[in-house]
């Protein structure tokens, strides 16, 4: 798939992995489609970037929201003729919690749900209501190509840590339907790709204490250093790239693989 000229969704392109790819896939020539929950920070990086950025606020959270957002981006895409090339479903939380406590009292279901809805069934939502526009491109190249799916997983979907359920349920559920999306898709030539990152620099884990960051920097193979958003956002961009990859999760960890315990 062409980057150039063409439209690509990015949701929690505010920040983190997401900002990263937004920045690579725009100075590529593409358009970029954020959606964010932060107008602030979002309008602040389409002034930075010029008018082929544009930000639309939206929780994937709520069909609704979501909804709001992708009529904006068909509105926008029919000003540009720029079609949606790709859908990058960035945005994701982490919320740390087992299912039962020390004195044995089950966990509440609002972490569990806040962590499934945006991680996963936001995914799902923003994909449903995307693809009927991707279905209807023009392929420009000889194999038919309409557009790519490129889901981000996790290290957690293969070797989750304690105290990760519901967030490696969500990444596993990515990885899992990553094939699925890719035989489902292949009859309107769109493809589908997963990247499991482990631990990249990024908001998400700038939350994380200063012993776990240590702990976790002697567990890394080789490079012996987190993983950095461009480097990221190239990896992005080669399952964009390249036809031939579809069906496929991709570990970007430095060979790296999470123990139980750190
Ligand atoms: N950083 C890592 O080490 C790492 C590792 C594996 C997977 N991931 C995954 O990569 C993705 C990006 O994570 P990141 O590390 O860049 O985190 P980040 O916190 O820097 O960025 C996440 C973005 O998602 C947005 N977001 C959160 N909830 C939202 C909602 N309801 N609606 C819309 N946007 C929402 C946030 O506002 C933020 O801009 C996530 O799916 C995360 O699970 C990250």
């Amino acid at each position: 798939m062409h980057i150039k000229d063409r439209t690509f969704i990015i949701s929690g392109g505010a920040s983190g992995l997401g900002l990263a790819t937004v920045r690579d896939l725009h100075s590529h020539g593409g358009y970029v489609a954020i959606l964010d929950l932060s107008a602030e920070t979002g309008n602040s990086i389409v002034n930075e970037l010029g008018d082929r950025v544009k930000f639309y606020e939206a929780d994937m959270s709520s069909t609704t929201s979501v909804q709001t957002a992708v009529n904006a981006i068909a509105t926008w895409i029919s000003q540009t003729s720029a079609p949606i090339g790709g859908v990058i479903p960035a945005a994701g939380v982490g919320l740390p919690s087992k299912l039962i406590d020390r004195n044995n009292e089950p966990l509440s279901m609002a972490p569990i749900d806040f962590v499934l809805n945006i991680n996963l069934r936001g995914v799902l939502d923003l994909l449903r209501l995307t693809l009927p526009h991707m279905t209807r491109n023009t392929p420009t190249d000889p194999d038919g190509e309409r557009g790519v799916l490129v889901l981000v997983s996790s290290s957690a979907a293969f070797d989750g840590q304690p105290g990760q359920v519901a967030y490696a349920a969500s990444k596993g559920a990515i990885r899992s339907m990553t094939l699925v999306l890719a035989r489902d898709l292949a009859q309107y030539g769109i493809r589908c790709m997963a990247i499991a990152p482990s631990y990249f620099e990024s908001a998400m884990t700038a939350q994380m204490s200063e012993k776990v960051r240590k702990s976790l920097e002697k567990v890394f193979e080789f490079p012996k250093r987190p993983g950095q958003g461009r480097e990221f956002a190239s990896c992005v961009r080669h399952c964009v790239e390249n036809g031939m990859l579809n069906g496929e999760v991709i570990r970007l960890d430095g060979g790296t693989r999470m123990p139980s315990r750190l």
